[in-house]
């Protein structure tokens, strides 16, 4: 009920009714009064008329005493409809006529309308003659004119009543009306309230009710425009912050805890964003998911923060599954008017591959540098060798007939060698070695290697490898990768003194863009050394490739190894990456571009017929007889003119009748303690200009061995012996010099 009369619809129907009920009543009552009056007024003027006659005629009769036709004359006036009763006394007071129903007290009216029983009495002296001959009482009923007074209000009530049912009527249809578009618009404005921005309210009319509907929908469209470039604008911010991988966090200081905190934050240590904030976080001094080494810093930051100081700070963290990340944190904090710290914004950012890539760079840049310095200084002190060498030879030749002295100058002479050995090592690693590219099977090569690596790495370690089907060839420098090899397996074999295996793997490999960023495109041939001896330590592991750095006792390790490794690798537009963990072992892989040309099936490659001689003179020293009888054969067969010597001495009793050789083939070792190196150097002090070339079969014992000699290594096939010899026999002219297989370097 309370609630229908807070409708305004039933308030204005309820006042129209009301004001019309009333004026209705106060219309009825005024009328109906009026039209009492005027019949009061017409009765008064009636009674008295009628009085007048009466006592005029009624005086005759009674002088006359004539009470018949007094009678007789009463009756005809009580005829007329209005009179009740009619008396007569005479001056005695005595009732001589009393027709109609007299009442038993008759009190004299002042008017019809201050009557009280219905009659109204009227009463007057009967003169005749000018004497008073008695008294007549005449009481006129007011029925009628009671009756046409009730008959005028009940008229009046009924007009009334159909008026105020028209008006009700009216009533309900203007106040339906009018709130009928007020509720519809009430309704549309709830929707909206309740989130419906497609709500829209009809506009029926151009009143103020329609003005305000359509106000209302403008605001709509307006508010759902404003909202949808609102989402939009959210939708792009948070695409960027998704794609920029941007964690932001907001911390109330008054409840001590995350206001909002996104998933990205969550994510960049590792979890969901709901745990990050149950968890507790640098903020409440929790530093669980820092990296020890960076807790304090960190920990000084966030307290800074809290009393009102910024930051932006680079620190490591790490995730409940152990993965190390490093991130970006940048917090700011809002002030109220007081000052005080209210609340805290930050965002952050995993910046790890950033990291990682830098380091990298930096590394690459700084090996550049050193690279390019070590290049400049190394063929610079290369060429001072080259002279020092030359004038000593010289020297020495001078000072032959002082034995004292030419052992200062072949004193000399074995330090510029060794000073040689290590400008080639730095040439090598600074990418400035003269690279002779081959095509090359790399499980070929890798198969070939492993055989020389028996001796050098000792029986406590076991080798194996593990080759893949259809490798590609590559293209690059044999020797040199071979020497890349042993280095690595030396590397190896010191980092694991009790023993342990060697893995030589190879493979394909694509590498992708992130891992080789400087490299060509297309497939790499991997080849992984790996070893299970004492790894390094992530300080020893940056620094590896580092020229000179080493972590051997002093004259064990030059730290060139894999500086050389590394400028090899790089030269050959290949790439070299280097795993390693603290107890278990290193893996070293080697990547090498696949060679542009596809390889001719092994059976239709055409073979290079092998070079040969033109009558040049060989010494050929080797104490087993059948390989020198084969090597003999062979090499007269292309066309050499061939000496031939057992052991050490007697080869330098052929040399001293005779110096007149154009190359001593030599095992370099020989019994009976004359060695391939002492007749080597016996010979070139008597000829100087006479080539070398070793035969060996063991890597060991080749680390001195002067770098201008070729060396063939046992077992070797026909072809390999005329090549050799020939490239031995070349050394002296420059094209020649390009085309010695340089001898295996083993670093002690
Ligand atoms: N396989 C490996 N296992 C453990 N540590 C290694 C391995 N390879 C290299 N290292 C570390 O890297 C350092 C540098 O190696 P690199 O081959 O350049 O020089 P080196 O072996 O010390 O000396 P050099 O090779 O010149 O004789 C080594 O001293 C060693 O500490
Ligand atoms: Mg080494």
């Amino acid at each position: 009920m309370l609630n229908l009369f807070r409708s305004l619809r039933y308030r204005i129907i309820t006042s129209i009714v009301m004001i019309e009920v009333v004026m209705l009543s106060i219309m009825v009552w005024a009328n109906t009064a009026d039209i009492e009056r005027t019949h009061a007024v017409r009765l008064a003027q009636s009674a008295d008329l009628v009085l007048s006659q009466f006592t005029a005629t009624a005086g005759r009769h009674l002088l006359e005493a004539d009470f018949a036709s007094l009678d007789e004359y009463a009756r005809s006036v009580l005829e007329h409809g209005e009179i009740a009763y009619i008396t007569v006394s005479d001056n005695a007071g005595r009732e001589v006529l009393a027709i109609g129903p007299v009442p038993q007290s008759r009190e004299l009216d002042e008017g019809p309308a201050e009557s009280s029983d219905g009659v109204y009495d009227v009463s007057d002296p009967i003169v005749f003659g000018d004497k008073v001959r008695g008294r007549a009482d005449i009481g006129f009923s007011l029925a009628v004119m009671q009756g046409t007074t009730a008959e005028a209000l009940r008229r009046g009530v009924g007009i009334a009543a159909i008026a105020v049912f028209l008006s009700v009527v009216a009533a309900l249809l203007i106040g339906f009306g009018l709130t009928a578009n007020l509720r519809t618009l009430a309704t549309a404005v709830e929707r909206f309230r309740r989130g419906d921005t497609d709500v829209s309210a009809p506009v029926h009319s151009r009143d103020e009710v329609g003005q305000v509907a359509s106000a209302f929908n403008t605001m709509v469209r307006d508010r759902a425009k404003a909202e949808s470039a609102l989402r939009l604008s959210e939708e792009r911010l948070r695409q960027a912050i998704k794609l920029a991988g941007l964690g932001y966090w907001i911390w109330d200081v008054a409840t001590g805890r995350y206001a909002y905190c996104s998933e990205e934050h969550g994510q960049i240590h590792g979890v969901s964003a709901e745990e990050w904030v149950a968890r507790g976080s640098p903020l409440t001094g929790d530093l669980r998911f820092t990296d020890p080494k960076d807790r304090d810093e960190v920990a000084t930051a966030f307290d800074a923060l809290r009393s009102g100081e910024g930051f932006e700070l680079g620190y490591g963290v790490i995730t409940p599954t152990g993965e190390n990340r490093f991130i970006l944190e940048t917090a700011e904090p809002v002030f109220d008017e007081n000052g005080s710290v209210v609340q805290i914004y930050g965002a952050s950012r995993d910046v790890t591959d950033m990291r990682l890539a830098e380091e990298q760079l930096h590394q690459a840049q700084k090996l550049e540098l050193v690279g390019q310095l070590t290049g400049g200084v190394a063929h610079d002190f290369n060429n001072l060798l080259a002279i020092s060498m030359g004038n000593l030879e010289l020297l020495g030749e001078l000072l032959e007939a002082q034995p004292e002295a030419l052992s200062h100058v072949e004193a000399a002479l074995g330090a510029l060698e060794r000073g040689q050995d290590l400008v080639l090592r730095l040439l090598a690693f600074s990418r400035k070695q003269t690279l002779v590219p081959e095509i090359v099977d790399p499980n070929e090569l890798v198969a070939g290697t492993v055989e020389l690596l028996g001796p050098t790495l000792g029986e406590a370690i076991t080798i194996e490898t593990v080759l893949a089907e259809d490798l590609w060839p590559i293209s690059v420098d044999r020797g040199q990768l071979e020497t890349a090899l042993v280095n690595l397996a030396v590397n190896a074999r010191d980092a694991m003194p009790k023993g342990g295996k060697l893995i030589i793997e190879t493979g394909w490999s694509r590498l992708d863009a992130s891992e080789a960023r400087s490299t060509a495109d297309g497939g790499y041939a991997m080849i992984a050394v790996r070893d299970t001896g004492a790894g390094m330590v992530p300080e020893v592991l940056e620094r590896a490739f580092d020229p000179f750095f080493t972590t051997k006792e002093v004259g064990k390790g030059t730290g060139l190894g894999l500086s050389m490794v590394f400028g090899f690798i790089k030269q050959s537009g290949g790439h070299v990456t280097i795993e390693s963990d603290p107890g278990l072992g290193t893996t070293v892989k080697l990547y090498l571009p696949k060679a542009e040309t596809v390889p001719v099936e092994k059976q239709e490659r055409p073979r290079p017929a092998p070079p040969r001689g033109r009558g040049e003179r060989v010494l050929i020293v080797e104490d087993d007889s059948e390989i020198r009888r084969l090597i003999v054969t062979h090499l007269k067969d292309f066309g050499y003119r061939v000496d031939e010597a057992a052991d050490g001495r007697s080869a330098l009793q052929i040399i001293g009748e005779d110096a007149n050789f154009d190359l001593l083939l030599t095992d370099l070792v020989l019994p009976g303690g004359v060695g391939g190196e002492d007749i080597a150097a016996k010979a070139r002090s008597l000829q100087p200009a006479l080539k070398i070339a070793y035969m060996t079969g063991y890597a060991e014992g080749m680390a001195n061995l002067a770098p201008d000699c070729a060396v063939l290594l046992k077992p070797f096939k026909k072809a390999e012996l005329a090549r050799t010899v020939r490239e031995a026999l070349r050394r002296g002219d420059p094209e020649g010099k390009m085309a010695v297989r340089a001898p295996l370097r083993v670093v002690k």
